[in-house]
């Protein structure tokens, strides 16, 4: 799937000017940690611990209404504990990719907008998943959070083309994406999965990333495909009414619940949002 991706040229030029910032060597240990077959999480707690950004952002996380917990989580052990290996991998490289990402979109991009739309689309794949899929209800909630990651990265490349971009988009014009294409030659789905794989964050939320605007064809999972084209770009609330409308359909749970999911979604978002941007 990837040598397709990285045999275009010009997304291999942008790749040229643009470094991916390297994480810290503690958040890549942990990073193979999370991934592999037996996480040991008294190893994992102590490397998160010894990033102190990183540990701060997942503590923040965890404390958001998201989570349910009513007690504040202060220590890192009881956050390990509370939240499990899966939910933890999502907060993790929420809390490593988040602030890895260009802060020159700021020029183009409402970085606080795209997180709390990327957050909003993160709850609801999670309560999707709880009806549909349980297990894969942290997977799909760190897919939901990160699906757009290619945005921030082709905005700092070029602000003044990216905003005119979501102009021409806000304006109807045209998908982002397909301004994207355009003006770049590419769209932020394959910047975004180029740049996972860069940061060799996991294979399953490469392809997620890659193929979230033909989402229904890849054959994602459902509670996926029922959020993939959430977009920072929407106007949240409003814009949410016909996007539930959309998940109801594609998943086959009543309407009146999804919009349920979406109402809290919305009002959980803010909270994860300030942790992110
Ligand atoms: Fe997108």
């Amino acid at each position: 799937m990837f040598s397709r991706m990285f045999a275009r040229r010009r997304l291999r030029a942008l790749a040229a000017r643009y470094e991916v910032p390297a994480f810290s060597a503690v958040a890549a240990r942990l990073l193979d940690e999370l991934q592999s077959e037996e996480v040991d999480l008294r190893r994992v707690t102590a490397l998160v611990a010894a990033d102190p950004g990183l540990s701060v952002r997942v503590l923040a996380m965890a404390n958001t209404p998201c989570f349910g917990f009513r007690k504040k989580i202060d220590d890192l052990p009881r956050a390990v504990a509370l939240l499990g290996t899966a939910t933890l991998e999502g907060l993790v490289l929420g809390a490593m990719v988040g602030p890895a990402l260009p802060k020159g979109a700021r020029k183009a991009l409402d970085l606080y907008a795209f997180w709390q739309v990327s957050a909003v689309r993160a709850l609801l794949a999670r309560e999707l998943s709880r009806v549909l899929a349980p297990t894969l209800g942290s997977r799909l909630f760190t897919a939901g959070l990160l699906l757009d990651l290619g945005m921030p990265i082709l905005a700092d490349h070029r602000p003044e083309d990216y905003a005119r971009i979501l102009a021409e988009s806000r304006a109807g014009r045209g998908t982002i994406a397909e301004l994207e294409r355009e003006v770049f030659g590419f769209d932020h789905a394959e910047v975004g999965a180029w740049a996972a794989v860069a940061w060799g964050l996991p294979d399953t939320l490469a392809e997620a990333v890659q193929a979230h605007h033909a989402a229904e064809e890849a054959e994602l999972p459902a509670p996926l495909v029922a959020v993939s084209d959430i977009g920072p770009h929407r106007e949240p609330p409003e814009d949410l009414e016909s996007e539930a409308e959309r998940a109801a359909r594609i998943t086959g749970v009543p309407a009146d619940i999804v919009a349920s999911f979406f109402e809290r979604a919305a009002e959980q978002a803010d909270a994860l949002a300030a942790a992110l941007a």
